[in-house]
């Protein structure tokens, strides 16, 4: 399996490949690979022939410091859990150096307002980070899929607008959310929990999948009066920060239920002090 730190390195292997039409995948992470990680890499490898995972904790998209400091990594074990399922993945784990330059400048985005709200409306700059270090890994794998997980919707959307908009001619390949047996979605800030408390928030996903049973016959308001007194039931240990109902391809967020819409509900909650996010398709 081979590994590099640089671009132009990166770019060296890859580029005879790219010549010999050989489909070059992408999957972007932040690294404390998980099995929802894992499932987007295997995705990646049944549609192409080399799969490019990048490992980089991207200081720019964390609004709060003391969740930058605390981010777990574990490259050597990523690298070990890669090799484990195929030799043609590439592993890319750049430093802030080869992605920023010398001074972390960022460009700015026309988000379409799609960062006003849920988690740009919580995370101020989040969006602006993650948007400048996808840019600038896309250039640099030049991949022509690049898979994303669900669980991550308005990122997933974002992402694909910015794709669109800016022509990073690659194929955004949206990929569904991997939970524990208890439905917690996966995240590598699942880790950060105690055992007590990770079993407790399958709780969110139990909401969720309530919120889908009633989407047809409640309006929106008593949806959301139902999760916050829902949760208010679990306070000893869950705090809500938001629960939102949005249509799921503009993300504006909906005032009644409208027949020819696909709409999804949103969650982002806080257990000991760890942001847990989810969401589920409504109808
Ligand atoms: O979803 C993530 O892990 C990150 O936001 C991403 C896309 C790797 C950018 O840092």
């Amino acid at each position: 399996m081979k590994s590099f730190s640089a671009k132009s390195d990166l770019q060296t292997y890859l580029n005879p490949l790219r010549k010999k039409k050989k489909k070059i995948g992408f999957v972007p992470t932040m690294g404390a690979l998980h099995k929802g990680h894992l499932s987007l890499v295997k995705r990646a490898l049944y549609k192409t022939d080399v799969c490019v995972v990048s490992i980089y904790v991207n200081p720019t998209q964390f609004n709060d410091f003391k969740d930058l400091e605390s981010y777990p990594r574990t490259v050597d074990s990523d690298v070990l859990k890669l090799r484990q399922i195929s030799d043609n993945i590439v592993v890319y784990v750049p430093t802030n150096e080869d992605i920023y330059g010398k001074d972390f400048s960022l460009s700015d985005f026309d988000f379409m307002g799609l960062d006003k709200i849920m988690e740009g409306a919580n995370r101020p700059g989040h969006f602006k980070g993650v948007a400048n270090v996808v840019e600038r890994l896309i250039n640099a794998v030049q991949p022509k899929f690049t898979f994303f997980g669900e669980k991550d919707y308005q990122q997933l959307s974002i992402i694909q607008h910015l794709n669109q908009k800016h022509r990073w001619r690659t194929t955004i390949v949206p990929c569904p959310t991997e939970r524990e047996y208890n439905g917690l979605a996966l995240s590598s800030r699942n880790q950060k929990l105690s055992e007590t408390s990770r079993e407790k928030s399958g709780v969110i996903y139990e909401i969720l999948k309530q919120v889908k049973l009633k989407f047809s016959t409640n309006s929106m308001e008593n949806l959301k009066l139902y999760v916050k007194k829902k949760i208010s039931m679990h306070k000893d240990f869950i705090e809500l920060e938001y629960f939102e109902i949005a249509d799921e391809l503009t993300l504006t967020p909906a005032k009644k239920n409208q027949k020819k819409l696909k709409y999804r509900a949103f969650i982002a909650a806080k257990v000991e002090g760890v942001r847990l996010i989810d969401n589920i398709q409504l109808n």
